[in-house]
């Protein structure tokens, strides 16, 4: 077969998702050890919230269905918020949304503290225009992030991809986060935090952000 020609290929309707690292802060440590305090505390404490997560089958704790404005409860929520408010308003300068100054806004802001064995099935964030999490302990083995293609039921007649095909391929990406670790995608892109595996439990803090 003759080769063909010179050619480009041109990426559109392109899926971004956003990772900061905040563990190069000066004090981090400090930080995050405060941060993980004050998770523990609230999941010891929030009767409402441990009830909550148990009626929904959460394995672990949430503050989802309780406690979801902790910027207000907390200092070291507060800060946490300083950071995302940043973070979040670069993402939508990268995403290039047409938003009036101030509009974008922390909605909601909730504790997750998943048990081994626990997990967080399939689910997008409604309402919302930037969604994401913030890692405070992640023990070896803890599940990562797992995004699935938007697209992915035009898909019906497509081969599987090559295997080690480039991630902006594949079907499915996996995110690994570390203590740390902000990540952040939009609201619409489905996600699940798979089984953890760890024989330890995984705290985040997630949100998200309207406008
Ligand atoms: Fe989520």
């Amino acid at each position: 077969m003759s080769q063909p020609y010179a050619s480009t290929v041109t990426p559109l309707f392109t899926t971004e998702i956003y990772r900061a690292d905040l563990s190069d802060m000066p004090d981090f440590a400090v930080y995050l050890e405060e941060i993980d305090d004050t998770c523990r505390a609230f999941a010891d404490e929030d009767e409402a919230g441990q009830n909550w997560s148990q009626q929904k089958g959460y394995l672990g704790y949430t503050s989802y269905g309780s406690l979801n404005n902790l910027p207000l409860l907390a200092s070291a929520f507060e800060d946490l918020k300083a950071h995302t408010d940043a973070h979040a308003a670069r993402f939508v300068e990268i995403l290039e949304y047409d938003l009036p100054a101030g509009a974008l806004k922390l909605d909601n802001m909730w504790i997750n503290i998943l048990e081994p064995m626990g997990h967080h099935s399939n689910h997008i964030h409604p309402h919302s225009l930037i969604s994401g999490t913030f890692y405070v302990s992640v023990p070896d083995g803890a599940s990562a992030l797992k995004f699935e293609d938007p697209r992915l039921t035009s898909f019906m007649n497509s081969p599987p991809r090559k295997e080690g095909a480039k991630r902006e391929h594949q079907p499915f990406v996996y995110e690994a986060p570390k203590p740390g670790t902000i990540l952040m995608w939009e609201s619409w892109l489905r996600h699940e935090v798979p089984i953890n595996l760890s024989e330890d439990i995984r705290i985040s803090i997630s949100f998200n952000y309207s406008w």
